[in-house]
């Protein structure tokens, strides 16, 4: 099994992340979006990590920020197509909501879209449970999807 290494996000990644995100997702971020992210006025709230392989590249991500005080928002997360399903995605996001929790979190939500399952997977085997649907959210190159919201309460799920 590959080694790979957690490393907090910097702007030293981002065009790999960028990247990355390009291949895997079906609404993908732009840059700017990234960019945002780390932001220095958001570092208190926001906790953002990638994997590296060993040698160097990025591999996978997550970004999350308290958007409201306790309420903690996952905000992305990605994994690179050849390292998926060996727990890589569910270690950054266990990793996550425990530090969120720490910084005295109550819950995390996100949105995934209705027709990514892998995902749903992954948040549920965490604890999140759908709370609601946002209609036709996203929009991409001429495809449309709904949003479920979920939901997890922190210290439930630790
Ligand atoms: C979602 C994603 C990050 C999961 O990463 P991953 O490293 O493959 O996930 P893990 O190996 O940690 O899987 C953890 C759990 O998620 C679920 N899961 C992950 N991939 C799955 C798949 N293809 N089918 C069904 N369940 C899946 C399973 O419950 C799995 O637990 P198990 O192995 O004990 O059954 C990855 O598929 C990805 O990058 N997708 C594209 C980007 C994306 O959709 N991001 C989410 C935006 S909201």
């Amino acid at each position: 099994m590959t080694h790979l290494t957690c490393m907090p996000c910097t702007s030293a990644h981002l065009p790999a992340i960028v990247a990355l995100e390009q291949r895997i997702a079906s609404y993908p971020w732009q840059d700017s979006l990234f960019q945002d992210e780390l932001r220095p006025q958001w570092q208190q709230q926001s906790l953002h990590y990638v994997w590296l392989a060993p040698d160097g590249c990025v591999v996978g991500f997550i970004f999350c920020r308290a958007l409201i005080a306790d309420e903690w928002w996952l905000l992305n997360i990605g994994m690179d197509p050849r390292l998926r399903q060996q727990g890589w995605g569910e270690r950054l996001l266990r990793q996550v909501m425990q530090q969120s929790a720490q910084r005295g979190g109550e819950s995390m939500l996100l949105e995934v879209a209705a027709s990514n399952r892998p995902a749903q997977r992954l948040y549920e085997k965490c604890g999140f449970v759908v709370i609601g649907i946002r209609k036709n959210y996203y929009h991409h190159t001429g495809r449309q999807d709904d949003a479920l919201v979920m939901q997890c309460t922190l210290p439930q799920t630790l």
